[in-house]
């Protein structure tokens, strides 16, 4: 699971809808106990999920290694400065070694190629855990979050039934943006991107983005603009991300001057027109200057169930591709 292209509109559905019921079912048997009931229970049993990071994590770390932990696994976490990991051993040698030896890697990596190499080489399953392009993951607990918060319309096998929804992000557009636009125009979902001059989507990213489209019943629309308040126009749901993702530190103050005014507010809502009961996402971690306190930490914001979702979104991901061995069922 490289991207959330990788799959039909039918299997991202599929994995949307086994995170939220896997959630379900382990709340209302057990609480906030967690102990899962069939068929999550000792799923994992005698597995081990390597976890190779390469860059900070709170949720991503703590949502698979609770997961692998909650399915019977072992968690294994390897950290930049722990294995050789791309510095010291091709990435060939890492991945023939690391998956001879485990079920699943899990790798948060730098470049996108990087995850790649490792998947090509891998006898094992590969979880993209964040990417330059790409942060499955997050796309799916993000679905998960919309799917449990706004009424579904026409749900089918291959579409969560929210055709007609709007997003609008405002923001760089980034690895979280990517899968979360694949997604959106997988399920019919309209996406706005509004970045400032020079921080839009690259021409190679639009053309995945649009490909998304295919299998799908009635795609939604990808619209780009620089003026944030046409993206808020009749949005039911806004969504940033940093302004300056891991690995970009040296570009802090050149970028915090190009975003100057793309910060969410309920004011900018209010001026672009946003939909009466808009909600507010974000993947976290959460600076101030992309969306203020009052929208944050507001009742229109869904921030803190998107984070738990991750752990939903995880344990879906692990049962499709390291118990069902890719078959999402
Ligand atoms: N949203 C997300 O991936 O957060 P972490 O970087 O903390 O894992
Ligand atoms: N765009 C951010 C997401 C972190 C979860 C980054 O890549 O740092």
């Amino acid at each position: 699971l490289l991207s959330i292209g990788d799959l039909s509109p039918a299997e991202f559905t599929r994995l949307v809808l086994n995170a939220s019921s896997h959630k379900a079912a382990v709340k209302a048997a057990f609480g906030a106990n967690q102990v899962p009931p069939k068929p999550l229970h000792g799923a994992l049993t005698g597995k081990t999920v390597a976890m190779m990071f390469s860059k900070r994590s709170t949720r991503t770390r703590v949502s698979t290694e609770a997961a692998v932990q909650l399915m019977g696994g072992h968690p294994m976490f390897l950290g930049k400065d722990d294995i050789q990991l791309g510095v010291n051993e091709s990435l060939y040698d890492t991945s023939v070694v690391i998956s001879s030896m485990t079920s699943c890697m899990v790798a948060r990596v730098g470049a996108h190629q990087e995850v790649a190499d490792l998947a090509a080489h891998s006898s094992v399953p590969v979880i993209n855990a964040l990417s330059s392009d790409f942060h499955p993951l997050q796309t799916i607990a993000d679905f998960q979050t919309i799917h449990e918060n706004f009424p579904a319309r026409t749900p089918s096998e291959s579409s969560l039934g929210l055709e007609g929804l709007k997003v609008a992000w405002v923001g760089d557009s980034n690895n979280v943006l990517f899968d979360l636009a694949i997604g959106c125009v997988k399920m019919g979902v309209d996406i706005a991107v509004a970045s400032p001059e020079g921080y839009g989507i690259p021409e190679s990213m639009r053309k995945l983005i649009l490909g998304a489209a295919t299998g799908a019943a009635k795609p939604g629309k990808l619209i780009e603009t620089t003026v944030p308040e046409e993206a808020v126009k009749d949005a039911d749901i806004l969504v940033t991300d940093t302004w300056v993702s891991m690995g970009q530190e040296a570009e802090k103050q050149k970028r915090l001057k190009a975003f100057a005014g793309y910060q969410i507010t309920n004011e900018l809502a209010k001026r672009g027109g946003a939909k009466p009961d808009w909600k507010f996402m974000h993947c976290l971690p959460r600076h101030p200057e992309e969306v203020d306190d009052e929208v944050f930490y507001g009742p229109r914001s869904l921030v803190f169930p998107e984070a738990e979702n991750r752990l939903w979104a995880a344990v879906a991901a692990l049962e499709a591709f390291v118990v069902n061995k890719g078959k999402i069922l």
